[in-house]
């Protein structure tokens, strides 16, 4: 295994995953090896299927590779996240809908609950509150998730990870069920908080327009088994906005990353 930056958040080396059921066998990873950096933001990209998920679960400690290692911050997967350094953002909110927004955002994730329970709290949750302020929900903390659109709820549900305190935030497709406006909002809105609370996220996309604006680098998977393509580098300066999403460059950075994904088909045919 290559050695740990002081820098490094997670290394994946050789990292595979195999599901079983019955007589059938799925290769869902293969060969995966990368190293994240402390406080950048980078993406997994690729079509359905290709094992983005999968990786994600394996980081979060929630799934256990079949082969390789993975280390964040230094130990396992599932170390890290019974320490409260890792908080996961699902696809569709989780809210509780019998409490109000404040409470709802207040709450540490199921993944977090052991750690609770043994007390090994090292991590201070930051103001739940101040965060939804900063997300554009401050004339909604006393209403329930069912007074609210899914874009607000949605936000509410990645201000709640934001207020875990956890310095690693794993996000799976957190915008795919939105419309596309309020879509658009979020994407900036969730890099302002990045900016502003230095955390490392790992995201999830199959939107390759989505995973240019947000990334420092995007990593570009294939199917059959899911395995990394091309991590790519993303120079765009910040913060980036939406007139960014006009230039030549930016559309052609984001045609670069599809490319690499189809050249990735044509050499499986
Ligand atoms: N629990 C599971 N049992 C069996 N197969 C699975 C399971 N989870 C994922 N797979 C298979 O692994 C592959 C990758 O799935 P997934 O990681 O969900 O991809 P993605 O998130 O990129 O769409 C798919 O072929 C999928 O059917
Ligand atoms: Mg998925």
């Amino acid at each position: 295994m290559a050695p740990a930056t002081a820098t490094s958040t997670i290394e994946l080396t050789g990292v595979g995953r195999t599901y079983t059921r019955g007589k059938k066998t799925v290769q869902a990873l293969t060969g995966v090896d990368l190293t994240i950096r402390q406080g950048e933001f980078i993406t997994l990209f690729g079509p359905s299927g290709c094992g983005k998920s999968t990786l994600l679960r394996l980081i979060a400690g929630l799934d256990t590779q079949t082969t390789g290692d993975i280390s964040v911050f230094g130990t396992t997967p599932k170390q890290a996240s019974g320490r409260k350094d890792i908080a996961w953002i699902p696809q569709s909110s989780a809210l509780l809908p019998w409490l109000d927004i404040k409470r709802n955002a207040s709450l540490s994730s199921v993944i977090n609950k052991r750690a609770d329970r043994s007390g090994a709290t090292t991590r201070k949750p930051e103001d739940a509150v101040d965060i939804l302020n900063e997300i554009g929900l401050a004339d909604f903390l006393e209403s329930r998730p069912e007074q609210l659109s899914g874009g607000m709820r949605q936000r509410a549900s990645i201000a709640r990870g934001f207020a875990q305190g956890a310095p690693l935030m794993l996000m799976d497709e957190p915008f795919s069920a939105l419309d596309e406006l309020t879509r658009d909002t979020l994407r900036l809105r969730l890099l302002e908080l990045w900016d502003r609370h230095k955390k490392t996220i790992v995201f999830v996309t199959h939107s390759a327009q989505e995973a240019v604006l947000l990334s420092d680098r995007v990593v570009v998977m294939s199917p059959r088994p899911g395995r990394i393509r091309q991590v790519v580098d993303i120079d765009f300066p910040r913060p980036r906005s939406w007139e960014l999403v006009e230039t030549p460059e930016f559309v052609a950075k984001v045609a670069e990353v599809k490319q690499i994904l189809w050249s990735a088909w044509e050499g499986d045919e």
